[in-house]
């Protein structure tokens, strides 16, 4: 604690260079710092994941056509919005965690590992098996950052994971279940 405290008072006393000292980002933590780092490593992923799926959600939302149209369309906006409302949370707990989170989308495309889809056109059936199959992907890597947050007793980390990871599998069921009897003409 006392270190910490001088961190925050050696970069309140500088008029300049104080966003350049990395020690005034140090959040004061008991959790062991390397430990804290796997964590941040692991959430910063899933923060970049979630705007990529976010915005692919909302592509889709936008783009989507066909006899069912009104349904996919509302379906992909609450899945939009629950993608959304995970990313300031988790970049938050990094904070909390005195590392750095994303600073910017050049970063978030560098770290994420879900792919973009920019296609002038997909049928409906195209654009709900890639979304079924990005948010597996996703509930696979939040299962390993909380096994990562487990072995560093990170238990705030973990439980945010848990209700995610209930999220993440609800909209898996509703695309697959929307998914299974589509057609490339939207029926
Ligand atoms: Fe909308």
């Amino acid at each position: 604690m006392q270190k910490a405290k001088l961190n925050v008072a050696s970069s309140r006393g500088k008029d300049t260079g104080a966003d350049t000292d990395p020690s005034a980002l140090r959040t004061p933590s008991d959790l062991d710092e390397q430990d804290r780092a796997k964590v941040a490593g692991k959430i910063n992923g899933l923060v970049a994941d979630a705007y990529v799926l976010y915005v692919k959600t909302k592509n889709f939302h936008w783009h989507i056509s066909g006899p069912n149209f009104r349904d996919y369309h509302l379906m992909l906006d609450e899945q939009g919005d629950q993608i959304f409302a995970t990313i300031d949370p988790l970049a938050e707990r990094v904070r909390k965690l005195g590392q750095k989170t994303i600073h910017s989308l050049g970063e978030v495309m560098k770290l994420a590992s879900l792919g973009e889809n920019d296609k002038e056109f997909c049928s409906p059936a195209q654009m709900l098996t890639e979304l079924r199959d990005d948010n597996v992907a996703m509930a696979k890597a939040l299962r390993e950052a909380h096994k990562v947050c487990d072995d560093a007793d990170d238990v705030a980390t973990a439980s945010l994971l848990e209700v995610y990871i209930d999220e993440t599998e609800k909209r898996i069921w509703f695309l697959f279940e929307a998914a299974r009897n589509a057609d490339d003409g939207g029926h």
